[in-house]
């Protein structure tokens, strides 16, 4: 197994390219599954993930390649088609539930094993499946696996409104409504900025969206969708890591890519700490010049609120801010596993249920650390690269599935940081 050793290196500087984001990739692949013609997605990042998505839609019946060194994922679905999504690969990753929806619009019928808890929370499927239900579709729990069954005819349009706006439920929604008869309207839905890449996928393939962005979605069944050739809108999540390290390191770093629509909410708090931020032609320059950060309250919240995928690396940048800051996590109840890794880098961090208090330390030293899931293991990367001495952290399997090239990227800006075989 591989481990990643950092060394606090002083300042960044220079450009990063940012990715095509991973949340929108992995649900614009199952979309694939709802046309006989080939779905082409450019700007597709190079991530583990991905793999295990491409290596489950397989095993439904897709033919995919890849070309340009993985940015171009060709799928089709012409041939025949399984409905079975099998437990082997659904419990790698969360985001398999999202061929669902999917593959109960096309085929009628799915089988999708549930993906059980992970490491930040239960994460159930109670909105996808209620939704379902109120589109006609049957849906049992047998063995650890949902067997849903849609009415002879089809899935039906209907009026949904979620108890929360969840991602997943609004995407599994949104696909399954796009071959279902008459509209449905998704009401608290998400408004992600993954859910509008989606809805313009779906559009470019022939579907009837309306609304994506708000709270209130409608879409209008249509009889078949065509082929279509989508670019994955940039990952505002490895943006928002990235500009994480010169407001932590100071320097000036430019995130090629990346808009201030993506990352509002993020970039407010960032301006509050004492970084600026600035949109450019090219993406988004973060520049750090003097002076401590001072300390923030944070709070995570559905889009357009803090993400909670950026909670973790905010952290690391508030372990050495000026003052007490208060992290409150609302989206999952479990997500602060980062915290008691940071406190062995010397940070001082108390959690009660979903409220972390981060008292500033004047600097952070270098530690062994063990990356607990995929955003909190980059948060220990960018904590070791502004703490004094060497930081090895350990299971950096998390990191391959929504970071591409991290070491290349960050050695780029001028990090200390290099990938090993554990000893
Ligand atoms: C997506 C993202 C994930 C991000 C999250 C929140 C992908 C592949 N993953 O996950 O990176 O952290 O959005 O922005 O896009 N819930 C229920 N019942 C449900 C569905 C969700 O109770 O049926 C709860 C979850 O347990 C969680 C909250 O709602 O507490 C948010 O989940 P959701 O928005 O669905 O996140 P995901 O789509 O799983």
């Amino acid at each position: 197994m591989d481990q990643i050793i950092v060394t606090g290196n002083g300042a960044v500087n220079g450009q990063i390219p940012i990715a095509g984001a991973k949340n929108a990739c992995l649900t614009l692949m199952p979309a694939c599954l709802l046309s006989e013609e080939p779905l082409t997605l450019t700007n597709a990042p190079r991530l583990s993930d991905i793999k295990t998505m491409t290596e489950l839609l397989e095993s439904l019946g897709a033919e995919i390649s890849t070309l340009s060194d993985g940015q171009v994922i060709a799928m089709s679905c012409h041939g025949e088609m399984n409905h079975v999504a099998d437990y082997e690969i659904v419990r790698k990753m969360r985001a398999s539930n999202l061929v669902l929806g999917p593959l109960l619009a096309r085929l009628g019928e799915a089988v999708v094993s549930l993906p059980g808890g992970c490491a930040i929370g239960a994460r159930p499927m109670d909105i996808h499946t209620d939704g379902l239900e109120l589109m006609g579709a049957t849906i049992e729990l047998k063995d650890g696996y949902l067997h849903a069954k849609a009415p002879t005819g089809g899935l039906k349009g209907a009026v949904i409104d979620f108890p929360f706006a969840s991602v997943g439920a609004t995407e599994n929604i949104m696909m399954a409504a796009t071959l279902a008869k008459g509209t449905t309207v998704i009401n608290n839905a998400a408004r992600e900025p993954e859910i509008v890449d989606l809805a313009d996928c779906l559009r470019r393939m022939g579907a009837q969206i309306s609304g994506d962005g708000t709270s209130s979605i409608t879409i209008e069944g249509v009889d078949r969708l065509g082929a279509a050739t989508h670019p994955v809108v940039t990952d505002r999540i490895e943006l928002g890591t990235y500009m994480l390290a010169p407001a932590i390191c100071g320097g000036e770093v430019e995130c090629l890519g990346g808009r201030l629509s993506l990352v509002e909410s993020f970039v407010e708090k960032l301006n509050m700490a004492g970084v600026d931020v600035t949109e450019t032609d090219k993406g988004l320059k973060v520049a750090r010049k003097n002076g401590r950060l001072k300390a923030l309250d944070v709070t995570t919240e559905p889009f357009p609120g803090f993400p909670t995928d950026l909670q973790a690396q905010m952290m690391a940048m508030l372990c050495t801010a000026s003052g007490t800051s208060v992290l409150e996590e609302k989206i999952f109840e479990n997500r602060f596993m980062h915290a008691p890794e940071l406190v062995r880098m010397g940070a001082s961090i108390e959690v009660h249920g979903g409220t972390a208090t981060v008292h500033g330390v004047d600097k952070l030293k270098g530690a062994p650390v063990m990356a607990t899931d995929l955003r909190a293991s980059v948060s220990l990367i960018l904590a070791g690269m502004a703490a004094e001495g060497e930081t090895v952290v350990r299971r950096v399997y998390h990191l391959d599935r929504g970071y591409e090239k991290v070491v290349s990227k960050l050695s780029g800006i001028g990090a200390k940081i290099e990938r090993v075989k554990e000893t």
